[in-house]
């Protein structure tokens, strides 16, 4: 249906200006039903009778424009009046604006204007239909916002009064097929903070802290005076001399500049997002006070489904910053990080957290949708590149941004997740080309030395093993590549079964890949190589090579030294090789580096270094330094896993079958979660008590539960244990 409707566009370039397309119409016979399907090559707001038409805020959303640009569906029936205008507001966004890199080495792939595509359909009480779409007859404006980029931020003159509406351009060739409906759930407004603290720095610099690192937008409403400006930064976090600071933006500027109208006024910006839990009020009108400003909290519509409480308040801050980190990096595409230059769907991120993601909200869709891109993003060779939509993709020298282990194996890793969370086979279905194209890429490379060697291109990112300074932990390449060549191997193996797939052939090579694996790596060198060969199932003896993963560990002073690759499968492997107790020593250490080192320091989300910040309060190079990176916090997944002991059974994804099997520890008092499955809310609690270990169970369905290695088979109820 919108594919009947024009592109159309303002016809003279507007430089940084947001242009505003208008139609007005009237509606001359009483209506039953009002629907708008809209689109644009940016970001859009679509007002009706100066109302949004929706919640949606960012749309159409992030996909890989040339194969998939979303269009939005409305229900505008209360909105339509007898006359009627439309106004749609349209910013660079994902689409038009400088992603990714710094400035100077940035040229815009998506050349094209401000496009917008729209069709609403009127259905009358008398049964007659008519349409509105995008044509000639539109008109368009500049717009009060005078500049707007996802990385740098919005320039809003409120006093702007110069609209002057002319007609727009029609962009006849441009093919429609890359149309879909929407797919993932829609970015909205989510929560409001208001300012916990205000204050002037040591360097005279007035500051507002909102307690809370988030990703979305200030909004500010006061009366003012024509002509004065509010200008606004955002930080993360302050210095070690409590200054603002904001350099680890790298070339993102996140800058808002609001010229003021006369009078009372609000304003928040409309067309981009910040991570931040400081703004610096670099300019301000008269008489403003921290009192006019709140925080908005912004991110992909999903609800809810995992909890986690203990004894232990550090963790539970944990968590917390936990549940932040993936609110705030779950803005339409699962994000690295929410404020620097960046804000990919870096691959190997959303691998590792796909699991915590999963138990902690609903994000069936928003998955469904991530993958699409990931697969319409694969070479015809199979390659996954290292984020998803690829911006650089297709642009020559920069090959460096392709394939790497670790990081494609997202292909296999997540649709697998979200088959075993949520049983929807429907996910294996449409991802099942994809993950069979990435296993036979890594097939093609892996006899070559040289490929092999590239796909180890990022190694144990960010590990504490690397050389000082660098990125790349002291895990062997190669190592990592086999590991996860062959995990991948076998989920596509799994996945086929369920299909009914022809895979005798990817039997055999998982049996040669372990072969070479063992051949190859006798023994491990560091702790991320024990934690790929425990977890992976590739060592000869699992518990000598658990030994050896708590020796290190022990020796290290029950420190960990894992980076993105082995740190998610950490203490599960401790676990799965009989050292549970050191698992609980890693989560509860406070000393760095540890997940509880950063809450000590005062983290609100989840850092992505374990050294963001030393302990001399300074902190790791600007160049690549978020304060809110998701990745570590996937060791969520095995407080819910293997601490409370909640699993899926594999031949009953979903939760439609139940394995709760708590691994208590006297370290803490107690500890429960929840997860509420599609299959209903399962829970387990455990707790210390003059009696010994008492255990409160809930399961929606029949269940296993193993308390102390003793199994008792039950049917949807509540339970309680006892054990010594
Ligand atoms: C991102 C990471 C990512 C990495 C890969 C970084 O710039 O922020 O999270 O996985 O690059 O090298």
């Amino acid at each position: 249906m919108i594919k009947q409707a024009k592109w159309i566009a303002n016809s003279r370039p507007l430089e940084h200006i947001c242009p505003v397309f208008r139609k007005d119409f009237n509606c001359e016979k009483a209506i039953k039903q009002c629907t708008m399907y809209i689109t644009a090559m940016g970001v859009y707001r679509a007002e009706l009778n100066g109302l949004p038409v929706s919640r949606h805020i960012l749309a159409p959303g992030w996909t890989v424009f040339e194969k998939r640009l979303q269009y939005q569906t409305y229900d505008i029936t209360s909105l339509v009046k007898k006359s009627n205008r439309l106004e749609v507001l349209v910013g660079q966004g994902w689409y038009r604006g400088r992603l990714p890199g710094p400035v100077e080495k940035n040229k815009n792939k998506y050349k094209e204007p401000a496009g917008l595509l729209c069709e609403i359909e009127i259905v009358y009480t008398d049964g007659t239909v008519s349409h509105i779409r995008t044509d000639e007859s539109w008109q368009y404006s500049e717009s009060a916002v005078r500049f707007s980029d996802i990385y740098d931020g919005e320039t809003y003159n409120s006093d702007f009064s110069e609209y002057e509406f002319c007609p727009v351009e029609l962009l006849e060739d441009i093919d429609k097929s890359n149309l879909i409906p929407q797919e993932g759930p829609m970015v909205s407004e989510q929560e409001i903070i208001y300012p916990l603290n205000s204050f002037v720095t040591p360097k005279g610099e007035w500051v507002i802290d909102f307690g809370q690192e988030i990703t979305g937008y200030i909004e500010v409403s006061f009366n003012g005076k024509k002509g004065e400006t509010l200008k606004v930064s955002h930080g993360e976090v302050l210095d070690k001399d409590g200054n603002f600071y904001n350099e680890n933006y790298r070339s993102a500027k996140a800058e808002i500049t609001y010229i003021c109208k006369e009078g009372y006024q609000t304003y928040k910006p409309l067309l981009t997002f910040f991570g931040f839990r400081y703004i610096r009020v670099d300019k301000s009108p008269d008489g403003l006070t921290a009192d006019n400003f709140k925080a908005i909290v912004i991110h992909s519509d999903m609800e809810r489904t995992g909890y986690i409480e203990t004894s232990n308040p550090k963790v539970n801050k944990l968590f917390q910053n936990i549940i932040w980190g993936q609110k705030g990096n779950f803005v339409d595409i699962p994000t690295d990080c929410p404020q620097r230059d960046e804000r990919l769907g870096w691959t190997c991120d959303a691998q590792v957290f796909a699991r915590t993601a999963s138990y902690n909200f609903d994000v069936e869709k928003f998955f469904e949708k991530w993958l699409g891109d990931l697969a319409a993003d694969q070479s015809e060779q199979g390659e996954i590149p290292s984020f998803s939509p690829n911006v650089l993709f297709h642009k020559k020298g920069y090959k460096e941004w392709c394939s790497a282990s670790a990081w494609g194996d997202a292909a296999c890793i997540c649709p697998w997740q979200m088959y075993l969370t949520y049983g929807n086979v429907k996910t294996l279905e449409k991802q099942f080309n994809s993950m069979k194209g990435w296993v036979d890429f890594l097939t093609s490379q892996v006899n070559d030395r040289k490929l092999l060697d590239g796909l180890g291109r990022y190694g144990d990112w960010v590990a504490l093993d690397a050389q000082p300074g660098a990125y790349k932990g002291a895990t062997r390449i190669d190592l990592i590549t086999l590991a996860f060549y062959y995990y991948s191997t076998e989920i596509l193996i799994k996945s086929g079964r369920i299909l009914g797939k022809e895979i005798a052939k990817y039997e055999q090579l998982l049996y040669s890949i372990k072969d070479r694996f063992k051949k190859e790596f006798k023994d491990y060198k560091t702790q991320t190589e024990c934690v790929l060969a425990i977890y992976f199932g590739l060592c000869d003896n699992i518990s000598d090579t658990g030994n050896l993963l708590n020796d290190m560990i022990a020796e290290n002073g029950y420190r960990l030294k894992t980076g993105f690759v082995g740190t998610p499968y950490l203490l599960h492997a401790l676990s799965m090789s009989g050292h549970t107790d050191t698992a609980y020593k890693l989560l509860l250490q406070e000393e760095f580096p540890s997940w509880l080192y950063s809450v000590n320091q005062g983290a609100t989300t989840v850092w992505e270094h374990w050294d963001s910040r030393d302990e001399n309060g300074d902190f790791w190079s600007p160049d690549m330094n978020s304060f809110n990176h998701y990745a570590y916090g996937s060791v969520a997944d095995w407080i819910y896993g293997v601490a409370a002991g909640i699993e899926t059974v594999e031949a009953y994804p979903g939760f439609a079958r139940v394995r709760i099997a708590p691994q208590p520890n006297n370290k803490l008092e107690w500890l429960k979660a929840v997860i509420k499955t599609r299959n209903g809310e399962v829970s387990s609690k455990w707790q210390y008590t003059a009696e010994g270990i008492r255990y409160e169970i809930t399961t929606p369905c029949s269940a296993e539960i193993v308390i102390e290695g003793k199994a008792y088979k039950v049917e949807k109820g509540q339970y309680v244990f006892y054990s010594s």
